[in-house]
């Protein structure tokens, strides 16, 4: 049996797809195409493997899932049951977070836009930290902490050295001296941490290093001002699973940890906060193709409204009525959105022979499709989860309308 997309969930055997232990032809029988699947299996050996490589080099280091990449409930729910903490952006995802039993004191919450209520919701919660991306944020969140007569620890998140990079705090002496005064002045807030994150798909470990030098860069500039912290948070920023192989990971542990060997500071408690890596091959696209025109190009029942470029997705394509076909004839393949520009490849590698009606796999779909999806004037896929030879419907746009959060 032959991998498909590197997958060891997704195997071709006598000319069939085995997607776990079900056969593609039993799926494809109960269930109507677009179709998104989700790997529970593979969801749970990607966030194995993560925890292992980091924990093998650092003693204190812990993940917090990031909810953006995927926040179906029943995704969350299995990182959450692997020991994994939450991070959170909103006021939904903090919600859902707390409903699925996340401990709080495995929840981040973040973003460049803190409002009150999400403030309110993470103090009353008692949420790890709060994630402020500007001085100014410290006074709203020490008003809210002090209404409620307790102390919020704080992560800092600066700006990471990367072209056009609008997030976070560029420290210089008066922004230093600011958060000093601050410190001082705030007696409802403890600074704890502090977040760098550099990026999405970072396919180089060049990238992974500029981070960790800026955020060492960083933590010794403060040091001179007695700003000292507990943790360091990395981040996201890993590709899917099946993209980035394991050594590489393994070589980006011990370039942090040397990193941090190098300078003069302590090796605190270092953390992540990954969502791709997690659960971007743990999902794939069953898709069909609807129609074939001139010049090799072939349109497909999912578009960019549920596959959409935004989620910067390596997304691989293969011919499933086909499977044991060469794949090596470029083809173009376009979504059913009615507009041009609505192409998920250009002269990508596919059957020679190319048939209406033939079943299309879409792998790596697992990360930020549903996040960035619109509804466009289409149905929604029906979603279902396979965990070894079991399959579970966790979503029905004919019956459940809708996954957003509210
Ligand atoms: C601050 C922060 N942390 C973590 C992530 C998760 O990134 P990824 O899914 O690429 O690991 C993001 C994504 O944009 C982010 O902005």
């Amino acid at each position: 049996m032959k991998n498909i997309s590197g997958n060891p969930y997704l195997k071709r055997k006598n000319g069939k797809v085995l997607i776990d232990s079900i056969l593609l032809d039993e799926i494809i029988e109960q269930y109507k195409t677009p179709l998104l699947i989700l790997l529970e299996n593979r969801l749970r050996d990607n966030i194995k493997s993560f925890v292992s490589i980091f924990n093998e080099k650092f003693e204190n280091f812990q993940s917090f899932y990031s909810f953006k990449a995927n926040y179906l409930p029943e995704i969350c729910k299995i990182i959450c049951s692997e020991g994994i903490g939450a991070k959170t952006v909103s006021v939904p995802e903090l919600k859902l977070a707390l409903k699925l039993g996340f401990s709080p004191d495995k929840i981040l919450v973040g973003a460049p836009y803190l409002p009150e209520t999400l403030i309110e919701l993470s103090i009353k919660s008692k949420v790890r930290e709060i994630i402020i991306y500007s001085i100014k944020d410290l006074k709203k969140v020490n008003d809210i902490a002090q209404k409620h007569n307790h102390v919020q620890n704080i992560c800092i998140r600066v700006n990471s050295p990367k072209y056009m990079s609008k997030l976070g705090i560029k420290f210089d002496d008066d922004k230093i001296k600011l958060l000093k005064k601050s410190i001082l002045a705030f007696k409802n807030i403890k600074l704890t941490s502090i977040l760098s994150h550099f990026g999405t798909q970072m396919n180089n470990i060049k990238q992974y290093e500029k981070n960790i030098k800026s955020l060492v860069l960083n933590l010794e500039l403060l040091s001179k001002y007695d700003i000292l912290f507990e943790s360091v948070n990395l981040g996201g920023g890993f590709p899917e699973a099946t993209v980035i192989a394991q050594n590489e990971l393994k070589k980006i542990a011990e370039m942090t940890k040397s990193y941090f060997k190098k300078s003069n500071l302590q090796c605190p408690m270092i953390s992540f906060e990954p969502g791709r890596y997690f659960v971007g091959d743990s999902g794939l696209y069953i898709s069909k193709i609807v129609n074939v025109s001139e010049d090799r190009w072939i349109f497909i029942d999912i578009g960019n409204h549920i596959c959409p470029k935004f989620a910067r997705c390596s997304l691989r394509f293969y011919n499933a009525t086909q499977i044991d076909k060469p794949h090596k004839y470029k083809t173009s393949i376009a979504g059913i959105v009615p507009t041009d520009q609505d192409v998920l490849a250009k002269n990508y590698f596919f059957t020679q022979d190319l048939r209406e009606d033939d079943n299309v796999i879409v792998t790596n779909t697992g990360a930020y499709c549903l996040t960035f999806s619109n509804r466009f004037p289409y149905p929604l896929p029906i979603i279902v989860l396979i965990n070894g030879d079991k399959i579970t419907k966790i979503f029905d746009p004919d019956l459940n309308k809708d996954f957003s959060l509210n």
